[in-house]
């Protein structure tokens, strides 16, 4: 309360509204289910342990999507159709190469689509703006990349999926299968998540009817924070202070004992291992290095148990950030890039929720609880003033 007011001239009675809309609901979906009890994620009425990996990214993009999983005709189109929309605009590459170079590849991403939505679309042409952002994140971001390290530009391929695709643009080199599956299975485990910050902020401001570009751009600056999207890159730094496993403890108890928070471990839903998590560390046992995975393994022992002791009511496990680290940089993603690569993920969930708002659309407008003064007059010697 600040000094100006009392507490007999407040707005009264309030109760207080749920902190952060924990356990609101505020949209029916047919998108994704998360268990957050049992550790389950579902997207359409698939468990992600059997999507990821036994289908490639592309069969999951289109169930997302469509609602279905594609037949072989279906799927080919679709791969085909996201390989020929890769190419970005000469707008868009001019603002690439001018951008600074110490600039978050996430923040370059997201002028990058308010440039591409400089030019008029209008609802009937959602599928071919949604076609051109997904296809053309990672276009954006390898052009991007390489621009800054002064490499050549590589084209995408339209014969590579996205994931291959990427990882060229990126590295110059057609990746090998054990690369491929795991970013191909990075890139469905965080496609979609229930009603998350960054999706929620896509259904908000597509809810306004203004143009899908508006609602990614709206998305990406949502997810960048390092409470949401922008953590793994913090969880890779955190193991390169921690360096060595015997490290490992003293390093998490002066940051507990300091009240910051320990990157990757916690979520909202999830009071158990976050299911995608368990499947990254699989991968990440397969493609990273033996001693930054014996590492993590260690941190992530020991932070587990130091949490569980000061929060023995509120279950702390790893989340899909702190694996995901390991993954990404396994495959040849450089570290800043980690939170724009999970975008290139994520952008085929935020277009699966606009293309549902607007199937059955409400603006939204919530209410908020004034607790503030009431009453108050602006003193005389403001009003001899004026
Ligand atoms: N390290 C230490 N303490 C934690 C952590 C953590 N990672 N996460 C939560 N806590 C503690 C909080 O300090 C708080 O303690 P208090 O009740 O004594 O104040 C309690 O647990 C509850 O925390 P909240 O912030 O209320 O939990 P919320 O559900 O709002 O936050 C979040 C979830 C943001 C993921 C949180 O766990 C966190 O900050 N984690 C670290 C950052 C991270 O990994 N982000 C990636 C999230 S995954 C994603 O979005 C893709």
């Amino acid at each position: 309360m600040t000094s100006c007011q009392s507490s007999e001239n407040l707005a009264s009675p309030w109760s207080p509204a749920p902190k952060g809309l924990e356990g609101v609901v505020v949209a029916n979906t047919m998108i994704s289910k998360i268990d957050g009890k049992g550790g389950k994620l579902v997207y359409r009425g698939y468990d992600i342990q059997d999507l990821a990996g036994n289908i490639p990214f592309e069969g999951v993009a289109f169930l997302l999507w469509v609602g279905h999983l594609p037949n072989p005709l279906e799927f080919d189109t679709f791969k085909k159709n996201l390989g020929e929309h890769r190419n970005i605009a000469a707008d868009v590459k001019i603002f690439l190469e001018s951008a600074p170079h110490e600039a978050v590849p996430l923040s370059v991403l997201r002028t990058a689509v308010s440039i591409m939505g400089l030019r008029p679309s209008d609802k009937d042409s959602i599928l071919e703006d949604g076609l051109n952002l997904v296809s053309q994140f990672p276009t954006i971001l390898s052009h991007y990349q390489r621009t800054r390290n002064e490499e050549e530009i590589i084209a995408p391929r339209n014969d590579l999926g996205h994931a291959a695709n990427y990882i060229y643009m990126l590295t110059g080199e057609v990746p090998n299968k054990k690369h491929e599956h795991a970013l191909d299975s990075y890139f469905t485990l965080l496609a979609d998540h229930g009603m998350n910050a960054s999706t929620f902020s896509a259904r908000v401001t597509i809810s306004t009817l203004t143009d899908i570009y508006s609602a990614i751009v709206s998305a990406i600056g949502t997810l960048k924070g390092p409470l949401h999207g922008g953590a793994p890159s913090k969880v890779w730094e955190m193991l390169q202070e921690i360096e060595k496993p015997e490290n490992a403890s003293a390093w998490l108890k002066e940051r507990l004992a300091n009240n910051e928070r320990i990157m990757g471990f916690g979520h909202r839903i999830y009071k158990t291992e976050d299911p995608r998590s368990k499947i990254l560390k699989e991968l990440a046992k397969e493609n990273a290095d033996p001693d930054i995975f014996a590492l993590a393994t260690t941190v992530e022992t020991e932070a587990r148990k130091l949490l569980q002791a000061e929060h023995p009511a509120r279950p702390l496990d790893t989340n899909v950030e702190f694996y995901s680290s390991l993954v990404l940089s396994a495959v040849g993603i450089p570290t800043d890039m980690f939170t724009s690569t999970f975008a290139c993920a994520r952008a085929f969930g935020w277009i699966a929720h606009i293309m549902e708002q607007l199937a059955d659309n409400r603006v939204f407008r919530p209410n908020s609880e004034y607790v503030g003064p009431l009453d108050l007059r602006v003193p005389e010697a403001w009003r001899a003033k004026n």
